[in-house]
């Protein structure tokens, strides 16, 4: 029984994707949520500044006494997540492995699509590991910048959504595309508009669900999980504007932040 909190962080809003997953999956797990909503987007940055940023957040998430990190960011996993498994004792979990598990098991044999940040794509993560399990699959990737600044400006059922859509995937239509990674935590807030995009006939697959199973694997294994009985508590922080955070947040997870859901604000040292 080890009722310390578990972390899970991204640059914004889109890590609440794999917190939904875990607060259903773990009803009696306390969880911290921490989105570094003044340096989103983290995906045109550098690998330095990303390494940077999620030491800082994870050792912010070890000051709190969490049990566990969660890199709920696709960008951090890629680009951070080994040097943060050296640089702390607790477990970390990334967001790549699982999301790749869960597209291998609904590609079949048809084209499989990546979306991502310019970072997650540029890195390889995705197209590499699917390929190495699947060597005869053919994958096609695709950076998409101005999907997580319309996630984090709540413009999810816009037409600037739909545009930004065809401006970046309308070829994806005509290449036979049967799976599509959502390889930005930040992309399955636009789910419905990407179903509709593709007229429902492109699996579409994210890393949410087999992220929160490998949390609870790792809980089990090493005998760190919360037994209590009770609704585990959830706290958020952010390091900017708590009231547009809390609204989206609020919109995603079909309740207001208040109460137990306290905000934060905390803010990084800018140098
Ligand atoms: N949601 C994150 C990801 O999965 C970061 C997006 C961003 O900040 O650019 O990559």
């Amino acid at each position: 029984m080890d009722n310390r909190p578990i972390g899970i962080f991204d640059s914004g809003v889109g890590g609440l994707t794999v917190f939904k997953e875990i607060r259903d999956l773990l009803p009696s797990e306390n969880l911290i949520y921490f989105g570094d909503t003044a340096r989103v987007p983290y995906g045109g940055k550098s690998v330095q500044v990303i390494q940077k940023f999620s030491s800082e957040i994870a050792h912010f998430l070890e000051l709190q006494n969490v049990k566990m990190i969660v890199v709920a960011c696709n960008t951090a996993s890629a680009l951070a997540l080994n040097k943060l498994k050296t640089s702390t004792s607790l477990p970390v979990i990334g967001v790549i492995d699982p999301g790749v598990r869960a597209a291998i098991k609904v590609a079949g044999n048809g084209v499989v699509g990546v979306i991502g940040t310019r970072g997650t794509i540029l890195s390889g993560a995705y197209q590499e590991r699917v390929t190495r399990l699947r060597s005869n699959i053919k994958v096609v990737a695709r950076a998409c910048p101005l999907l997580v600044p319309i996630v984090e400006e709540n413009l999810m059922n816009s037409d600037i959504a739909r545009l930004t859509l065809e401006m970046y995937l309308g070829d994806f239509k005509k290449m036979g595309i049967s799976s599509l990674i959502l390889a930005c935590t930040h992309y399955p807030l636009l789910k419905p508009l990407i179903a509709e995009f593709f007229s429902d006939s492109v699996a579409l697959v994210d890393s949410a669900c087999e992220t929160a199973r490998e949390v609870k694997e790792m809980l089990v294994a090493r005998r760190i999980a919360n037994n209590d009985v009770r609704h585990g508590s959830e706290q958020f922080f952010v390091t900017d504007s708590p009231e547009s955070f809390a609204t989206i947040a609020g919109d995603f997870l079909g309740r207001p932040l208040a109460g137990e859901c306290i905000l934060h604000s905390w803010q990084t040292e800018f140098e």
